[in-house]
């Protein structure tokens, strides 16, 4: 049974890394190819959350809760994978509702700091259940040298969710100003 979430969990991989690509091309660049994957995001960027729904069904599904939360290597795994989600949402819900104007101005860097942050953390996941099937990567030691020993639970400082809590906040607010002028 654990093949089956090693097979599904390449779906959403190979989905974000190349819906991180288009965002790259749609967002920097005009002419041709930058209209072609404008027209391609939304479909792969929706193909890519069923892909991670499947992923982590079958992750629930193959290995007990139990054992699942008695390790904190795997915690890190599921943590950094429902923060991946979470960014490819978003950036689903901004080119879904903004349309070619999300591409376009000062609107183009929030998709491209997204999908930067959710390539990073893609690659996390990935490489931390690589780690926990028995393949650990050059990414681990690289992670372990910027202070963040994967076999140790990842804790936030609260200050960064208080942060976290009142940039979103700030959002809010200037979307909502924006929205009434
Ligand atoms: C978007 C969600 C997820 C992605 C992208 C993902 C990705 C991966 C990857 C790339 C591997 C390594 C597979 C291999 O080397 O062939 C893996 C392994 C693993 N994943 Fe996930 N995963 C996700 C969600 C989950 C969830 C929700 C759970 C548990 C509730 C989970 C538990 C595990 C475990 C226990 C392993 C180690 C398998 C083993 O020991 O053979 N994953 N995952």
């Amino acid at each position: 049974m654990t093949g089956l979430h090693h097979m599904l969990v390449h779906f959403p991989l190979a989905f974000w890394a190349l819906a991180t690509l288009l965002t790259l091309v749609a967002s920097l660049s005009s002419g041709y190819w930058a209209e072609l994957s404008r027209k391609a995001l939304l479909p792969l960027l929706i193909l890519s959350l069923l892909g991670a729904a499947a992923a982590i069904v079958s992750g629930l599904l193959v290995w007990p809760i139990e054992a699942n939360t008695h390790s904190p290597m795997t915690r890190n795994h599921i943590l950094i994978s429902y923060w991946s989600v979470a960014i490819y949402t978003l950036l689903t819900i901004l080119i879904w509702r903004g349309g070619s104007s999300a591409f376009s101005g000062c609107k183009r860097w929030v998709l491209v700091i997204l999908a930067l942050i959710g390539s990073v953390l893609f690659a996390i996941s990935g490489t931390l259940g690589g780690h926990l099937a028995g393949a650990p990567t050059l990414v681990s030691t690289l992670l372990g040298l910027l202070g963040w020993n994967v076999y140790s639970t990842l804790y936030v400082p609260d200050w960064t969710l208080i942060a976290v809590i009142l940039i979103g906040i700030g959002c809010l607010l200037v979307g909502w100003k924006t929205k009434q002028q």
